[in-house]
C-alpha cells in the first residue's frame, strides 16, 4: 500500500521545499509534486522532517542504586509522541561481567516492547583483555560504537589504560569510541570537601563538577585519541572549555566529533539552587552550566566543532528517586527526562528564538547523528529511506506539564513552559505511531537496528 503525505514543507539537512512525500510500505519511494497514493496525508500548513534520531538516551538504566524510570515502551512512546522515530541506547556493562551478557539483558529489555526502532552503543565499564577482545563481535552484530565513563569513579570509570585498550581495539575491530568527559578523581576530591563543610543541597552538584574538571577531561580524552589513531565522540559537551578543546583537536585536522543535549541549552546551573529540594530535579552530570556557555555551544554547532543535539534521556521520579540525595546531594541519581521535548523545543527556543534554522534542526537532530551512528537509512527525507517522518504543526501553542506529558516520570525540568510546535502524525517505517495527542502503534513493533562502522578519513 502507498501513502502520500501532501502539502507540507519538506525539510531535509540542506533544504526545505513544498513538496509531496509518497511512502510505498516501509519506504519512501519519491519527493515531488503530481504524485498520488492509496492513503492520504494531509500536511498542510506543516512542516515534513524525517524522524529524529536521538543517538544518547538510557532506558531502564541501573544508576546509583536505582534505575531510570522509562522502560522500552514508555521511553520509546515519549520519543514517538516526540518526533523522534530512532534511538541508540546505552547498553552498560556490568563490572566483572561480560559485553556478550549486558547486550543479552538489554535485548531481553526492548525485544517485544519498543514503539519505534533502537540501537545499543556498549558501554565499557571493566575493560579486561577479555572484554576488550569481545568488541569485535559487538561490532560483527551491528553495536558498532562504545562509550567509556572518565567520571562516576567506583561504579562507571575506567583508567586511561583501560580507554586507550579500548581505543586500540577499535583500530583493529572499527567503531567509534564516544566519551562522558570529565575528572572522576577530582569530582570525588570535591565531593568529599563539600560534605566535610556540610555543603549537601543540590546545588553543589555544580560547584563540585566544575567546568574545568570536563575541560581537562575532554583534552586528555582527545590526547589518547590522537595517540591511539583513533576518532572520538565526546558525548554530552556543556560549556567553552570543552568546546575550545574540541574546536582546536578539529583544527589540527583531528576526526574529533561531539554533541550537546538541549538541557544545556535551555537550562542553567541556577535551576539547581531552586529552592527546598527542587533543584534535584535538574542534577545531571555533567552539570548545567552558566548561561553564556549556551552562546558558545551554538557557536560550536554552528561552526561544526558539535554535530549533534540529543537528550541524554536519564529520568528518575522526584519522589523516592532524586530524594535518595535529601541531605547528601552525590546520592542524587544524575539524569534528567527530555526525550519528549527535543524537536518541540528546538523549533520554539532555537529556530523561534534565531539561533539555528529548521534545517540545522534536521542536521543536528537526524541526518548527523544517523550518519555517525551508522544508520543508514535513516535521517533523510529522499527516495529508500525509511519512512520515519514527522509532521510537524509550526503554529500549534501548548504548555509542557508532567501531568500531559508522555514520559513516565513524575516531574518535568520544562513544567509550564509555554511552546509553540508540536508533532501532528509520527510515521516509523511508514506506520502512523503517534497522531492527534495519541500513541496509536502497539509496544513490539520496533526493530533492533544493526548499525553500521563510521570510519572518518584520518589522512
Ligand atoms: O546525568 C546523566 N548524564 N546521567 C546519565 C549517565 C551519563 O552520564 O550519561
Ligand atoms: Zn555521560
Ligand atoms: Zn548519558
Amino acid at each position: 500500500m502507498t501513502r502520500l503525505i501532501r502539502g507540507g514543507r519538506v525539510v531535509t539537512a540542506t533544504d526545505a521545499f513544498d513538496a509531496d512525500v509518497l511512502i510505498d510500505g516501509e519506504t519512501i519511494v519519491a519527493v515531488g509534486t503530481g504524485l498520488s497514493g492509496d492513503e492520504e496525508i494531509d500536511a498542510s500548513g506543516c512542516l515534513v522532517l524525517p524522524g529524529l534520531v536521538d543517538n544518547h538516551t538510557h532506558l531502564s538504566m541501573p544508576f546509583g542504586g536505582t534505575w531510570s524510570c522509562d522502560d522500552y515502551t514508555t521511553g520509546t512512546a515519549a520519543a514517538a509522541a516526540g518526533g523522534t522515530t530512532s534511538i541508540v541506547d546505552f547498553c552498560i556493562q556490568y563490572v566483572g561481567g561480560s559485553l556478550k551478557d549486558a547486550l543479552a539483558e538489554w535485548h531481553g529489555r526492548a525485544d517485544g516492547a519498543a514503539h519505534i526502532d533502537y540501537g545499543f552503543h556498549c558501554a565499557i565499564t571493566d575493560a579486561r583483555p577479555e572484554v576488550v577482545a569481545e568488541m569485535e563481535q559487538c561490532v560483527a552484530d551491528g553495536v558498532t560504537s562504545f562509550k567509556v565513563f572518565m567520571a562516576y569513579k567506583g561504579a562507571l570509570m575506567v583508567d586511561d589504560e583501560q580507554f586507550i585498550a579500548v581505543l586500540e581495539q577499535t583500530g583493529k575491530t572499527g567503531g567509534l569510541v564516544m566519551v562522558h568527559c570529565e575528572n572522576g578523581d577530582a569530582v570525588v576530591r570535591y565531593q568529599k570537601e563539600a560534605l566535610e563543610a556540610g555543603d549537601t543541597d543540590p546545588k553543589f552538584h555544580a560547584s563540585t563538577r566544575p567546568p574545568e574538571v570536563e575541560g581537562e577531561a575532554t583534552s586528555r580524552a582527545i590526547r589518547l585519541a590522537e595517540w591511539t589513531g583513533r576518532p572520538l565522540f565526546v558525548v554530552h559537551v556543556t560549556c567553552e572549555e570543552a568546546v575550545k578543546e574540541i574546536q582546536a583537536a578539529r583544527d589540527r585536522g583531528l576526526p574529533i566529533f561531539g554533541e550537546t543535549c538541549i538541557q544545556y541549552l535551555y537550562l542553567t546551573v541556577d535551576d539547581l539552587d531552586r529552592p527546598g529540594f527542587e533543584g534535584a530535579k535538574y542534577v545531571c552530570s555533567p552539570p548545567l552550566r552558566e548561561a553564556y556557555n549556551q552562546h558558545v555551544l551554538y557557536q560550536a554547532l554552528r561552526q561544526g566543532a558539535l554535530q549533534g543535539i540529543s537528550t541524554d534521556h536519564c529520568p528518575f521520579n522526584f519522589k523516592e528517586q532524586k530524594e535518595l540525595g535529601l541531605g547528601d546531594f552525590t546520592k542524587i541519581p544524575n539524569g534528567l527526562p527530555a526525550i519528549e521535548h527535543r524537536l518541540t523545543l528546538l523549533y520554539d527556543r532555537s529556530v523561534r528564538g534565531g539561533h539555528m534554522d529548521i534545517v540545522d534542526v534536521v542536521r543536528h537532530g537526524s541526518w548527523g547523528p544517523a550518519r555517525i551512528f551508522g544508520l543508514d537509512k535513516k535521517g533523510a527525507i529522499a527516495p529508500g529511506f525509511d519512512a520515519d517522518i514527522v509532521v510537524f504543526d509550526p503554529e500549534v501553542k501548548h504548555t509542557i506539564s508532567a501531568e500531559t506529558h508522555v514520559m513516565n516520570v513524575d516531574y518535568d525540568p520544562f513544567e509550564g513552559w509555554e511552546v509553540q510546535g508540536k508533532p501532528r502524525f509520527t510515521l516509523s517505517r511508514g506506520e502512523t505511531v503517534y497522531a492527534d495527542g495519541k500513541i496509536i502503534s502497539e509496544p513490539g513493533r520496533g526493530r533492533f537496528l544493526k548499525r553500521s562502522l563510521f570510519e572518518p578519513a584520518m589522512g
